[in-house]
């Protein structure tokens, strides 16, 4: 069962009306690991993110979670199906307090939503002193770490994120990376795209290259920055 992935994606082609913006995408993310999705500006990974998550339909192609077949459903329906979504912007709520925006992530719980807040405060300590500030006046680190908080109210088997650096400083950023590596040790799998690719080959499990819409490769990260041709065509020499 461990070995099962969590989330399968085959042939997934999506867009907004006009021609598509991915195409023929395949993927597998499973529990207990990071799964990255690394490309350029522009690629079309969130569009694949929001193709999974239910907010862009897919054109053709499937989306299973946990093996059952999820293709087209809303975000709403996914997240009773075990899908969380952090988007790359308006990911909180801001002028709710951290504590509402965790209840608002629980909507969908019958019970426990107290003690999944305490759990979500040891996993994110900043969060627990800040709980009755409004979430705007957090920093762009904290309000990152608030939204994947608020899509783990829920209790999702994949959690799916877009881009949580994006624009923060390398000292928060590393603190995102440190809490995403603990989110993967509760046995999520998460999914996270990104820009920088060789900071998140350091932390993934498995990564997908995403060029013009096209999975134009995948494999371990050990594989990826050994390749050279990979390293000068999409990786590059920054961290
Ligand atoms: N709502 C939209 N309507 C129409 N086209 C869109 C929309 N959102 C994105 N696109 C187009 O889809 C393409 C892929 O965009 P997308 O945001 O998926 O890329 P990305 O890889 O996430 O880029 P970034 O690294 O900048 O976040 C771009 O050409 C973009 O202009
Ligand atoms: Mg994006």
């Amino acid at each position: 069962m461990s070995d099962e992935p969590y989330l399968v994606i085959n042939d997934l082609t999506a867009g907004y009306g006009g021609p598509p913006i991915i195409e023929g995408i395949s993927l597998e993310a499973r529990p207990g690991a990071i799964t990255a999705i690394v490309g350029p500006n522009g690629a079309g990974k969130s569009t694949l993110m929001k193709a999974i998550a239910g907010v862009v339909r897919p054109s053709s192609g499937e989306v299973k979670v946990c093996g059952q077949v999820t293709t087209g459903l809303s975000a709403d329906k996914l997240v009773r199906h075990g899908m969380a979504y952090v988007p790359q912007v308006a990911n909180v709520f801001p002028s709710l307090t951290v504590v509402e925006n965790l209840e608002m992530g629980g909507y969908n719980r019958k019970s426990g939503v107290r003690e999944r807040i305490e759990e979500l405060y040891e996993l994110f300590p900043d969060l627990r002193p800040a709980a009755r500030r409004p979430a705007r006046t957090l920093s762009g680190g904290q309000r990152n770490m608030l939204a994947m908080a608020r899509g783990l109210m829920s209790d999702p088997k994949v959690l799916l994120v877009d881009e949580p650096t994006a624009g923060m400083a390398p000292k928060f950023e590393a603190a995102v990376w440190q809490h995403i590596v603990q989110v993967r040790q509760t046995g999520v799998a998460v999914v996270v795209v990104e820009q920088n690719t060789r900071r998140t080959l350091t932390h993934a499990d498995w990564a997908y290259v995403l060029v013009l819409g096209r999975n134009r490769l995948s494999g371990s990260p050990a594989q990826l920055l050994n390749d050279e041709e990979v390293v000068a065509l999409y990786i590059g020499g920054g961290a």
